[in-house]
């Protein structure tokens, strides 16, 4: 694709604009060329805080910071032109006033380029939200499985299934009302998806949750299997990129030690020699 056919960047109001209309398709990105290699095939991409699991080989999100997200924020800015780069707010920046969440949420936008941030929670967050909308900061929500809060939750279970399923529902609700652009719904009953996909006005964005909703998101590395250190059952694997790499890097390793690389292709001659 040639840079002028190169497709116009995308707005909030234009991921609202698809609900009920057109799938929105994103991933998580956390590297340049990644973002480049998404852009024109995704309509946001999160620069998502498993970016602390993936790529730093933390244990959960919880020792996420400020600055590992700004680092990456500017990384995927730098391979965008179309899709809309959202960024999650790590653990701690946000929860506790809306004026901390302000001064957070503005810092990674200024610092990194993105159009909007992405916070976990439901009703207790609605207060937060509000404050940051109406302040210019567009907001993606995130309920259901919140890995922030796993150790409230007790672990990455499926949440909101039987009687569970209303406090997501008036999460739901909450952020909608408060001003949000969009919601992630992580690791929910599918009928409680469709459920919320077909009760609030945003677009649903799923992942562990149903067709049904708005869009989907996945883990870019657990979806091209370079995370392979556990599977949740809701990723799909559409390569196996990890296993290639260890093939490629274990190939390396014998022509070195076999002393059949670099071969004559990958070296220089002399000047003289060269000449002659
Ligand atoms: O951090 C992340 O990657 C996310 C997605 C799983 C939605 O929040």
């Amino acid at each position: 694709m040639s840079a002028n056919s190169k497709k116009p960047a995308v707005t909030a109001g234009d991921i609202l604009a698809k609900k009920g209309k057109t799938p929105i398709v994103s991933l998580t990105a956390y590297t340049t060329p990644m973002a480049q290699m998404m852009d024109q095939h995704c309509d946001f991409i999160l620069v998502g805080d498993s970016v602390g699991m993936v790529l730093h080989g933390l244990p959960s999100t919880l020792g996420v910071t400020m600055e590992m997200m700004i680092l990456h924020g500017a990384a995927v800015a730098r391979g965008l032109s179309h899709a809309m780069l959202v960024i999650d707010m790590p653990f701690g920046s946000y929860e506790e006033s809306p004026a901390q969440a302000f001064r957070n949420a503005a810092r990674l936008m200024r610092e990194t380029g993105a159009a909007a941030v992405k916070l976990e929670g439901g009703v207790e967050m609605a207060a937060t939200i509000r404050f940051l909308v109406e302040r210019g900061i567009p907001v993606m929500a995130h309920l259901g499985l919140t890995p922030q809060s796993i150790n409230t939750l007790g672990g990455y279970k499926v949440q909101g299934r039987d009687a569970a399923g209303a406090a997501v529902i008036a999460g739901a609700h909450a952020v909608a009302e408060a001003g949000a652009f969009a919601v992630v719904l992580e690791k929910v009953p599918q009928t409680l998806a469709d459920e919320i996909t077909a009760a609030v006005a945003i677009p649903t964005i799923g992942i562990g949750a149903s067709v049904g909703c708005d869009g989907q998101i996945l883990v870019v590395d657990d979806m091209l299997g370079l995370f392979t250190a556990f599977k949740p059952k809701f990723v799909k694997r559409y390569g196996n990129l990890g296993a290639d790499a260890e093939a490629a890097i274990a190939a390396y390793a014998a022509d070195v030690r076999a002393r059949s690389f670099p071969a004559a292709e990958h070296v220089f001659a002399d000047q003289t020699a060269a000449k002659g």
